[in-house]
Parts: structure tokens; sequence; C-alpha cells
């Protein structure tokens, strides 16, 4: 086993909805050398619930590194050659434990889950207006089942152990990233918003984690191959995608097909507020007292859970990536529509009480005619994605930056480029040649059309004739240098 042969290493832990990772990067090339991947198992107790262990989450998370390590050292490189550890995390997952005993103290309630209708129907009483958007200058969210404060309301409601735990106080919520930070090392600042949401949803405040930067060091690994390693970011899967394309400006966009499927688009040091149903998020803060920047998102709760359904419920596929082959082995969808709002639907129509349907089945209707519309409806719930941050913004985009899972899939990604209009790709599964063609690269000395992406600078057009609307974007034609591995988006003026 040699040291140092391909310099510090970086690992980093991707706890998604489906499937847990633990990958290990070259700090200075950025390549995987190895990576261990298990699928974390979903349970439905109920219709429109969905549950996950988090002890199985947490040993997930353990048996990826120790595995991924293991990798390493078939590969004849050092595990102490990494240097730090970074976790992503599926997000609005809602997790509660026990501080004394570091039980969980319900299953983990999956960002999926839709069982919070009722306390949503309670909150939307005592807001003003009964306006689901009554927060939204506040928080960037409406008030919907999709995020955690509504979960934590619905256990401190219903579940005897967590009423016994909150009256004792040793109650301790977090989303997942902290349920893992929690239970490797130790674990200081509330932010105002979630002060205030904490009173709004009454939720003491002492149950909460502290709101923490994306890149400092939280701590050191307490076990295991790696310990003593720093845990040194901790960012959601969906603006880790975004960092990860490099859109670290103003105006760069990407879409990641996951099990839902999520369009971030960094609007810089501003919070936007939309007026057509996206949300307004952090996009990242890089160190504790960086500037944040900001991001609208669209958010779609169903993209490849629509392929996992056809897998596993109606068994029409062995494996998830057969999808591509029943489904390019027709024309067309023969008219049939599939609508997977399994457990209603989030962006721009934030319609809870929606439910899915397949329509337009005839006779002739086969397993492909329903896997076309299944990945057409992923496609058709992006555009609606983009329609609507058009309106907000009077632009529209141009290209369209995608990664995630399902972009191995090269017929999804032809539907999507058709149905958006758009020139579609980038991204670490596609490859990044689909937009090289079409990407401008602009005063570079490296400007020749078959440079790389990752030498070349592109013109992008942020925000452009959008200055009445949203007068801090009043910047024409700004040069950005880009020097991931990607590109980036390219906007310009919608008429
Ligand atoms: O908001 C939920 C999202 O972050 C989940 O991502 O990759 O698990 O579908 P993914």
């Amino acid at each position: 086993v040699e040291s140092g042969r391909h310099g510090p290493l970086i690992g980093a832990v991707d706890q998604g909805t489906s499937s847990t990772r633990f990958l290990i990067f070259a700090a200075g090339s950025g390549e995987v050398l190895t990576y261990h991947q298990e699928e974390v198992v979903q349970r439905f107790p109920q219709e429109g619930w969905v549950e996950q262990d988090p002890m199985q989450l947490l040993d997930s998370v353990t048996t990826c590194i120790s595995k991924a390590v293991d990798n390493l050292k078939n590969l004849s490189i050092a595990s102490d050659d990494i240097k730090a550890i970074g976790i992503t995390n599926q997000r609005e997952t809602t997790v509660v434990w026990d501080k004394l005993t570091g039980q969980p103290l319900y299953n983990a309630i999956v960002w999926l889950d839709a069982r919070t209708t009722s306390t949503v129907e309670q909150v939307l009483k005592r807001t003003p207006g009964q306006d689901k958007d009554a927060l939204k200058n506040i928080c960037g969210l409406p008030i919907s089942e999709y995020f955690s404060a509504l979960k934590l309301r619905w256990l401190l409601d219903h579940v005897p152990a967590v009423q016994h735990a909150a009256n004792q106080h040793t109650l301790l919520f977090g989303t997942v990233d902290t349920w893992l930070l929690w239970h490797t090392l130790l674990f200081g600042t509330v932010d105002t918003w979630l002060l205030w949401k904490s009173k709004f949803f009454d939720i003491p405040s002492w149950v909460l984690p502290d709101i923490r930067s994306c890149s400092e060091v939280y701590g050191y690994l307490n076990d295991g191959p790696l310990r003593g390693v720093p845990i040194s970011g901790v960012i959601g899967d969906q603006q880790a995608a975004l960092v990860g394309q490099m859109c670290l400006a103003r105006g760069q966009a990407k879409n990641t097909y996951g099990t839902g499927c999520f369009l971030l688009y960094n609007t810089g040091a501003q919070m936007v507020w939309s007026t057509h149903g996206l949300l307004t998020t952090v996009a990242y803060k890089f160190g504790a007292s960086a500037q944040a920047v900001y991001a609208i998102e669209g958010s779609v709760a169903i993209a490849g859970a629509a392929v996992r359904w056809l897998r596993d419920s109606l068994g029409l596929l062995k494996k998830a990536e057969d999808v591509e082959r029943l489904a390019g082995g027709v024309e067309d969808t023969g008219g049939v529509y599939f609508v997977p709002a399994f457990s209603g639907l989030y962006a721009p129509r934030w319609r809870s009480d929606a439910r899915g349907t397949i329509c337009g089945i005839t006779q002739g209707t086969t397993s492909g005619h329903l896997a076309r519309a299944a990945l057409e409806s992923v496609c058709f719930q992006t555009r609606e994605i983009l329609d609507a941050m058009e309106q907000d913004s009077g632009i529209s985009i141009s290209r369209l930056l995608v990664d995630g899972g399902m972009t191995t899939n090269d017929l999804l990604l032809q539907l999507q480029a058709d149905l958006a209009g758009v020139p579609v790709g980038g991204g670490h599964s596609s490859g990044c040649s689909r937009i090289a063609a079409s990407v401008r690269p602009v005063d570079s000395p490296l400007e020749q059309s078959n440079t790389p992406l990752r030498d070349s600078a592109f013109i992008i057009e942020p925000w452009v004739g959008d200055s009445l609307r949203y007068p801090n974007y009043a910047s024409r034609n700004e040069v950005i240098e880009c020097t991931g591995q990607l590109g980036v988006v390219e906007l310009h003026e919608s008429n």
C-alpha cells in the first residue's frame, strides 16, 4: 500500500433516498478512485407514508465507508491519504432521537411522505389569510407536507415516545446529515428564521440542531477505518449537485434526476422570491463567515421513483435501467399520459391532494407505452418548472445542464430536450459532449470548437431584461470563467 500516490484524497458520503454511497476522490484531479454503494429500504406502512430506519441509514454509511476503504487498499492506495470527509443527504427527511440513548424514537419520515396533510390544514387555519405562501418571504417555502417542520410537528403530536422525550428534554431532531454527524462526532448559532419557525410551529428550540455553514470542521470520525479524519463539508444533495456542476455564478442552473427531480438556479447573494410556485433556498455557504449564496428551486417529487414503481409495483422491469430499452421499443406513448402524483404534486402546483393517473389507455397499449409515458412524465414536470422559472424571471433558459442516476438514460435526455425545446447535457453520468457543441467559448486562449469544457470560458447573460422585476440583477452579458468540468447554462432574452 502506497501513500501519497494520488495526493490527498477526499471521502464523500452521499446518503440518498434510494441508496447510500461513499466515494473517494483524488483532491487534485477530482477523479473518483473508488466507491461503494448500498440500496436503502423504504417502507410504506400506510397510503402516502414513506419511512426509513435511521439505524439502517447509519449502518449503510459505515458499511459503505468500510467497503470503499477496502477497495482502496485493493488498489494499493493508503487510506490515511483521506484527509477530509463531506456529507450530502436527502435533505428534508426527518429523524428524531433520544440524546441519552442515541436511539431513534421513530422511523425517519422521508421527504416524500404525505402524512402531514391534517397538520398542514391546522397550521393553515392560524396563518394570515390561510395562505400556504404566507411564510414564503421569511423562509422561502410554502407550508407543505414536504418540509421538515411539519413532519416534526406531526411526530410531537402523534408519537408518545417523542412526546415523552420532549417532556424529559432529551428529544433531538435533525435531518439525515445531522443524524449522521451526531453519531459520528461531537456536535453552535441558531438561525433567526429557524427560531421563528420553531415558535410558529410550536417546536421547542432546544430540540433543533445548530445551523452551520457547508464548509467547516464539524468534528472528527470517532470509529471505523477512517477514525480521526475530519468531517469538513455538509450540504444537501441537490445543492451539492449545483456545486458539483460548477454552477457557482449567478444565472447558472442544473437539474438532477434522482428519486425526484430538482432544478436549482443560482441567484447569487440575493434571495429571489418566486411568484410561480418555486422555492427560495440557500444554495451554499462556504465557511462560517462567508456570504451565503441563494437559489430558486423547482422541486418535482417523482422522477426515478416512477421507474421504481414500474419495477417494484407493476413488475414491468427487472432492473430500473431496463426502462430505456422497453420505452425505446415503441415510437411514442400511443397517446398514454402518466401523472405520477403518488403523494401529491410539488412545484409549481403544491397540491397535496393530487393523486396519480394514467390516461389514454387503449386495447393496443403495451408495457412499452407505459414505460415511455413514465419517462415523458419526468420531462413534462421539468418543462413545467422551466416555464415557471421563465414566468418568474422573464427570461428563458437556453440549455439544460443535467445530472443524477437517470441521466445515463439517453432516451430520457432526448425526450427532455424535445419537450423543453433546449439542448440538454452535461453532468457526471451523461458526459459533457452533448452540451459541448452548443456552448459558446469567448475570449479564451482555448476557444477552438473542440476545446474541452473544463478549459473554456462562456458567455452567460444572467437575468437579462429582468431589471424591473429583480432590480439587483441589472448586469448584462457577464463573462464568467468556467474552470469546472461541465460548463454553464446560458440564458437569453425570452422575446
Ligand atoms: O429534497 C429531497 C431530495 O434532496 C432527495 O434527493 O437524490 O434522494 O432523490 P434524491
